[in-house]
């Protein structure tokens, strides 16, 4: 998986490719996966490691809204949920850029508005393990 994932991210052709892949997407969907670890940490009894996670969204959150400003400075136009997945190099797609639940909040607050974050929601994660 590892391998295959990296050859993709590899092929990113563009400066705005590569912004779509790694921040607006492995990085937006690190604001998804990190409070849902987060509470599986703590419902396990690692206060500390749930707070670590939530600093890391918060973090996360600076790092995506950075790759949207340069996604937008690269492309000459507003961020749209569909420049950025055709943005994507093949055969990625948002279903591998996100978890469930989606983190709208943190994203909005990254700089994905209601029509992004809709067309998201629609668009459901598959499992990364499956390559079919
Ligand atoms: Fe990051």
């Amino acid at each position: 998986m590892r391998d295959w994932f990296w050859e993709r991210v590899a092929r990113c052709e563009t400066p705005a490719a590569f912004v779509a892949l790694q921040g607006l997407g492995l990085e937006g969907a690190n604001l998804d996966h990190c409070p849902r670890v987060a509470a599986q940490f703590r419902a396990a009894g690692d206060e500390a490691g749930a707070q670590i996670l939530e600093r890391v969204q918060e973090d996360e959150i600076g790092h995506v809204a950075f790759a949207a400003h340069w996604f937008e400075q690269f492309t000459g136009a507003p961020l749209e949920y569909g420049r950025w997945r055709a943005s994507l190099p093949t055969p990625l797609t948002p279903a591998l850029m996100q978890g469930r639940p989606l983190a709208l909040a943190a994203r909005a607050r990254a700089g994905m508005d209601e029509d992004f974050l809709a067309q998201l929601a629609a668009e459901p994660p598959i499992d990364p393990r499956r390559r079919t």
